[in-house]
């Protein structure tokens, strides 16, 4: 069965007969992809890295940018060859056939709902902080956190990721537009970051640079491997962009110089960043008495870091980069920064709803998903998929509100990870299968590229906590059933 394909033509022919307004150029598109790249994973997952891997997260930064960029190098190939909506899960279907093209999509869910939820939790971060920092407000620890740090609600993500589903709903267009904005906002707030922190950086702040070695004994996910696989998420988001071919303007050129161009400046921005907290402030780990380092989010590291020798550490803070402007003496620029993270991230939260939305939206058109003419109908006036956007902000308003920012990151890398997985073995396969298919954009060196991508993906997914990977094993299995009990039947292919 999972010999199943859907012949690429055919999978063109589709997109033909239902599609969306074609209305994104290249440099909308790495808007896009700057849009949906910088956020919580720079914004706050920095603090978690400096607790897995300390100063050595410089490392875990790099690894984990080589890695996003040869996964995007493939990624290129495969969207500009099947340029219609649907990233990962549209080339496995034409590549690896159905079965593996379901796994990729519902892994597909955790990436993108996941994480829309985990960016809305780092979001509330700021909110809360803007509102301590700027204005004096003390807001009640039971509504701005989740159980699991010892409140009962995250309002503030919840509200934040309702109002992002109505804006889709209303229209890709004009989200665009307001992401244009944002992503400005965003890249001057980082700008003004290094700015300030890399001329105080003092060398011995580097010392000890891997308190936790590198590869993880632990099974927390810990060291500069733990690091990289967690920190892979602030790299997330550039395949938002293949997303969105459906609504390209000419999408053989546009997908790849959107994808490649936002990762690059995106990761020259994460290395200045990450070098300057390291180095204006330090990044040592919190450890229990014994020395072993404590699971970011744990009851454990909250108490950890509630301790007055420990709560200003980097590992300990919620809203980091607002948090080194502090330390450093720009309290003033801190809140500008809090100010910042607050106007922007939700520009990746629409971005990551954005690409779960046309992921859904193409599965339920090829026929894989229960109730799918309900699912792929487009709203008459807005032109969007909005019975999926609605149904799939619900969710992830319900994980924003009850789990903690490091492990809604971590399970979301598990799903893009494996989808990156099998991404650069479709077009390694599809090279073999197919090699006189025209190829709009060629991955370099693919012999040498593809396999690195493929065992990046697989190292990092490796090195991502147990209780993640026992998740995602879940998930798949979960996925699995579903596909057995009504895809696989229902497929258009049933029978072929
Ligand atoms: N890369 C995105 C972020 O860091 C998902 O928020």
């Amino acid at each position: 069965m999972g010999l199943r394909i859907k012949p690429l033509d055919d999978i063109l022919a589709t997109a033909e007969k239902k599609s969306l307004k074609r209305s994104l150029g290249a440099f909308q598109l790495t808007m896009m992809g700057i849009g949906a790249i910088i956020g919580t994973g720079i914004f706050v997952l920095t603090a978690e890295a400096a607790q897995k891997a300390g100063p050595g997260m410089m490392v875990s930064f790099i690894i984990a940018g080589f890695v996003c960029a040869v996964a995007a190098l493939c990624y290129a190939e495969l969207s500009s060859m099947v340029p219609v909506s649907g990233s990962a899960y549209t080339y496995s279907y034409a590549v690896l056939g159905e079965a593996i093209a379901w796994m990729v999509g519902w892994a597909l869910v955790l990436e993108f709902a996941v994480a829309a939820s985990a960016v809305s939790v780092g979001w509330s971060n700021y909110f809360v902080g803007l509102m301590e920092r700027s204005f004096g407000i003390d807001l009640p620890e039971a509504f701005t956190k989740g159980l699991y740090a010892g409140g009962l609600i995250n309002l503030p993500a919840a509200t934040i990721a309702m109002l992002v589903t109505a804006l889709l709903v209303i229209g890709t267009r004009e989200s665009a537009t307001v992401n244009s904005v944002l992503v400005a906002i965003k890249v001057v707030a980082l700008t003004v970051f290094v700015i300030l922190a890399v001329p105080v950086i003092n060398g011995a702040n580097f010392q000890p640079f891997a308190p936790n070695g590198f590869l993880d004994t632990t099974g927390l996910g810990v060291g500069v491997a733990g690091a990289a696989a967690s920190i892979f998420f602030a790299y997330v988001g550039f395949d938002a962009v293949a997303t969105a071919a459906e609504e390209t303007k000419n999408p053989q050129r546009n997908i790849p110089v959107g994808l490649i161009g936002s990762l690059a400046i995106c990761t020259v921005f994460y290395l200045l960043v990450a070098a300057g907290a390291v180095g204006a402030m330090g990044a040592q780990p919190v450890s229990d008495a014994s020395g072993i380092p404590l699971s970011p989010g744990s009851e454990a590291f909250n108490a950890a870091c509630a301790l007055e020798a420990n709560k200003n550490l980097l590992a300990c803070s919620d809203e980091p980069l607002a948090h080194v402007l502090d330390m450093i003496g720009w309290s003033k620029v801190a809140q500008l920064i809090g100010l910042a993270a607050f106007l922007a991230l939700p520009s990746v939260i629409l971005m990551m709803l954005f690409g779960q939305t046309r992921i859904f939206f193409v599965m339920a058109r090829d026929g894989l998903l229960p109730f799918n003419e309900t699912l792929s109908k487009v709203h008459p006036k807005f032109g969007t998929p909005y019975i999926v956007t609605i149904i799939t902000g619900v969710a992830v308003t319900v994980f924003a509100a009850f789990f903690p920012v490091g492990v809604l990151a971590d399970i979301s890398n598990s799903g893009t990870l494996f989808a990156f997985l099998m991404v650069s073995l479709g077009v390694m396969v599809l090279r073999r299968r197919e090699p006189d298919r025209p190829r709009p954009f060629r991955t370099p060196a693919i012999w040498l590229v593809g396999p690195l991508a493929f065992a990046g993906c697989a190292f990092l997914l490796f090195s991502l906590p147990m209780t993640t990977q026992l998740t995602f094993l879940k998930w798949t299995a979960a996925g699995l059933v579903v596909y057995l009990l009504y895809g696989y039947r229902k497929s258009p292919l049933a029978g072929k």
